[in-house]
């Protein structure tokens, strides 16, 4: 059966990224046997310029006909100083709501090769792998009221930090439900020593957790988690985070393997019988600045592809075989300037791409 995956490459190095991910895609179909049909629309800074709108009606529509999103990254320069409704990154929000994808899952993964890359001391990151379970369609990022006002203390700008226990306990049974198959342990951070939405959180994840007994459960303040991920790292197993501080934690991790350039990242909604619906991304931004120059590195993206597999098509043994050849592509020495080491001679994404390809096979 024929299975429909809608491409996104938005904005900066998004469309050279995510060239080297469809080349992934159907290069596994053809191994497989798989039939993948692909559908391309823009959706950020590029639809702004087309439709004047970050996410046209139509995308949205499509994607919740798709059994998988791959997308490459939104946000310009040029619209920074757009409003709110009209700047890219609403592309984004508008996918996730849109989409009911509140669990995003962040694997950190150090690898042998790139522990020097990282500004961590090779001790403290050799080993580490953690899976960041961030909340994504609820908090401040969502909450209202949110908006700007002036009054006669000046203008003011507001947002909402609100979660209601239905959307704590379905992303702490994704933690859960990950610690199982893992080590066994969910560190759970939140800042309720002062907020009230930290304090709902830490308690109905409590309650939760009365369904695992197997699984260990640690409360962690943000300010302290943000510590400890520099100086005890291997002791986080799964990193329950709110949509916010998720959002701050999986930048900071994503330095212990060397460079954001590394860092794969799953949506998802909830389970149905016809599959889990998911939007695949690297977690790095649009990055003007190298755009168009094929300097990317295109392993966090190709990364993703193979959470596709593992989470959209449930294609496990195809999720490894890319893990495995990103892995071989590091082993033999090739290296974007993001994680190139003095001497090390840095490749393009598109070369990377490629590299990645050749070790594909069945
Ligand atoms: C991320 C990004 C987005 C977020 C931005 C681009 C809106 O930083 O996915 O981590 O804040 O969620
Ligand atoms: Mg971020």
């Amino acid at each position: 059966m024929s299975k429909k995956i809608v491409v996104l490459p938005g904005d900066g190095i998004g469309p050279e990224v995510i060239e080297g991910a469809v080349s992934v895609l159907q290069k596994c179909a053809s191994i497989y046997s798989l039939e993948l049909e692909f559908e391309e629309y823009k959706i950020g800074g590029a639809a702004i310029d087309e439709f004047g709108q970050p996410l046209p009606e139509p995308v949205l529509e499509r994607c919740l006909e798709a059994d998988a999103v791959m997308l490459g990254a939104v946000g310009s320069p040029k619209h920074d100083n757009n409003p709110p409704h009209l700047r890219p990154e609403k592309a984004l929000m508008g996918l996730r709501k849109g989409l009911g994808l509140f669990a995003n899952l962040r694997p950190i993964i150090t690898f042998d090769e790139l522990l020097d890359a990282s500004p961590v001391k090779r001790e403290i990151v050799e080993g580490v792998n953690i899976l960041i379970v961030r909340e994504l369609t609820g908090g401040i990022y969502f909450g209202e009221p949110r908006g700007f006002k002036a009054g006669e203390n000046g203008r003011s700008g507001y947002n909402t930090e609100i979660y209601y226990d239905y959307e704590i306990e379905r992303i702490a049974r994704v933690a859960f439900d990950s610690a199982s198959l893992r080590s066994g342990k969910v560190s759970s951070v939140d800042k309720s020593n002062v907020l009230e939405s930290s304090q709902l959180w830490k308690s109905v994840v409590e309650d939760v957790h009365r369904d695992y007994k197997a699984v260990k459960l640690e409360h962690v303040l943000i300010d302290n988690c943000a510590m400890q991920l520099l100086t005890r790292p291997k002791e986080f197993d799964v990193l329950l985070t709110n949509n916010m501080f998720g959002d701050i934690l999986s930048d900071e991790a994503a330095m212990l393997s060397g460079s954001i350039g590394m860092l794969s990242t799953a949506s998802l909604g909830v389970e149905k019988s016809s599959g889990r619906l998911g939007i695949y991304e690297p977690a790095h931004g649009s990055a003007p600045d190298i755009a168009g120059q094929d300097k990317a590195n295109p392993l966090a993206t190709i990364g993703s592809v193979a959470l596709l597999f593992r989470y959209s098509l449930q294609r496990e043994d195809i999720a490894q075989k890319i893990e495995a050849a990103i892995r071989q592509v590091l082993k033999d020495g090739h290296r974007t300037a993001d994680i190139a080491g003095p001497g090390d001679k840095a490749i393009g994404c598109r070369e990377m791409s490629d590299k990645v390809l050749e070790r594909i096979s069945n």
